[in-house]
């Protein structure tokens, strides 16, 4: 699929999209207590989405049971809610995703749960020092690689692992457009970034390898090794100028 460039009344549709879905993800973010079950944050997640008017985007995209996906510790991504109940010491990935008026907004967040270690602490900012990081790199005229070096560079420089099988991607109309977006690559390569592309960026980092295996439940990604992983995510448009955030409130 061509990468799509986005008129300025797609762009505004977008904003509104993303607004929506920053809403649900900081609805969802206060929500987070030592005893709430995923399920529990699942059902509040569809709550927040529809009553703005929006649907989950996930819910039965390739079959996925649930509206958000919920990733506990030593899971990385598309984790199923369901009885797991949170623990103090927890960290939790919120990932979010809506469609509103035709358009898709997607965006994610670690959060905490009760006090968590420093090394904890420390993945979680590192990875969202990581999305800025990629967010700073998404200029027009700058390549894909820039954005990906920009991830690796901030991982790799703080001795952490970063997810390769899984990345950013184009989003618009569809959840996932073109590009693929790796978290991992070289500065001045690839394709070129020009104003009107809308891109979910989303580092995922891990303390260890970050090498990944599936769950049975044929979606859980999980690290091999068992080492803590965090995920960030927002939704941009690339502009003349700074990317503008379209998931940021
Ligand atoms: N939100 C994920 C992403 O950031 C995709 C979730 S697909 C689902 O690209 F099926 F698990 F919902
Ligand atoms: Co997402
Ligand atoms: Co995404």
């Amino acid at each position: 699929m061509a990468v799509v460039i986005k008129s300025a009344h797609e762009l505004a549709l977008m904003r509104e999209a993303g607004r929506i879905v920053a809403e649900v993800r900081e609805a969802l973010r206060v929500a987070v207590r030592p005893g709430i079950t995923t399920a529990e944050l699942d059902a509040l997640g569809e709550q927040e989405i529809r009553k703005r008017g929006a649907e989950p985007s996930f819910k039965g995209y390739r079959g996925y049971p649930a509206s958000i996906c919920v990733s506990v510790n030593d899971e990385i991504v598309h984790g199923i809610p369901g009885d797991r109940v949170l623990q103090a010491g927890d960290i939790v990935s919120l990932d979010q995703g809506v469609i509103y008026k035709g358009y898709q907004g997607d965006t994610a967040i670690t959060v905490a749960v009760g006090a968590i270690s420093p090394a904890a602490q420390r993945l979680m900012d590192v990875t969202r020092e990581a999305l800025a990081a990629a967010i700073a790199a998404a200029r027009a005229g700058q390549r894909l690689g820039d954005v990906s070096w920009a991830v690796q560079r901030c991982a790799e420089g703080a001795g952490l692992g970063v997810v390769r099988e899984y990345g950013g991607h184009g989003i618009g109309r569809h959840l996932h457009e073109d590009p693929h977006i790796p978290n991992i690559g070289e500065p001045r390569r690839g394709l070129r970034l020009r104003s009107g592309m809308t891109l979910a960026l989303e580092p995922m980092l891990a303390i260890g390898t970050a090498q990944t295996r599936v769950l049975d439940d044929v979606w859980t990604v999980v690290t091999r090794d068992g080492g803590l992983s965090a995920h960030f995510e927002h939704t941009i448009a690339i502009t003349d100028g700074e990317a503008e955030v379209l998931t940021r409130l």
